[in-house]
């Protein structure tokens, strides 16, 4: 059976859902880079073993990434998925897992990379917005896509309630990619996504509700 790590920051709401989501592998390590991360508490009452790679303690980036690579690479996994984790990886690092570690970014890509995704999709009046998993690759919040999801951009739409019903979307395609990476129907090559996965009706289509016309 193949095996997964998620790396975390906060809440772990995504991970959360990975672990529900009866993956075809076997999680056998949540990291964090934060102590205080709330997610840490549900791996754990999984019985999952959890780790803290505190950035705050390593004099630079590449110390934190070789700390952090040297605990992944210790579990020797197929797969790593970053799940809301919010540091920044360095180049070497990125490379020695590229083509196995996933993100699940709350915007669709290449719209939106970095933080605040909600509020400038806000602030822009974009009709649609939603999330994107991708291969992670150097260049931040840019790699191959593998899956997205859409929403509707409502008339009253706040960052809070725009944020939370993306996040449901997230939950849902995130185990979505990481089950197709798990079953080998997914991988990298040459910088491209090659699947064998469900491809979507080309008549289907997401119409956000028009608002102020008769
Ligand atoms: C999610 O929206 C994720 O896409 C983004 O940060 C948020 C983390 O949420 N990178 P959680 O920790 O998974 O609940």
């Amino acid at each position: 059976m193949k095996k997964y790590i998620i790396l975390i920051s906060g809440r772990g709401s995504n991970m959360e859902a990975l672990l529900n989501a009866d993956l075809p592998g076997r999680c056998v390590a949540v990291i964090s880079n934060r102590p205080d991360a709330g997610g840490l508490d549900f791996a754990r009452s999984k019985g999952i073993a959890t780790a803290v790679i505190d950035h705050r303690v390593h004099a630079d980036r590449n110390a934190f990434d070789a700390a952090l690579a040297a605990e992944i690479e210790r579990h020797a996994p197929d797969l790593v998925l970053l799940a809301g984790f919010m540091r920044v990886l360095g180049d070497d690092f990125v490379r020695r897992f590229e083509g196995r570690m996933l993100n699940i970014h709350p915007s669709l890509l290449p719209a939106f990379p970095g933080m605040h995704t909600h509020r400038e999709a806000l602030a822009k009046g974009v009709k649609l917005h939603g999330c994107t998993v991708h291969f992670v690759t150097p260049t931040l919040d840019s790699g191959p896509i593998v899956i997205q999801a859409a929403v509707p951009v409502l008339g009253d739409d706040t960052e809070a309630s725009l944020s939370s019903r993306v996040l449901v979307q997230e939950h849902l395609i995130y185990p979505q990619a990481a089950a197709w990476f798990l079953q080998g129907r997914l991988h990298l090559a040459d910088g491209r996504v090659v699947s064998r996965i469900p491809q979507p009706d080309s008549d289907a289509m997401i119409a956000p509700p028009l608002t102020g016309l008769p």
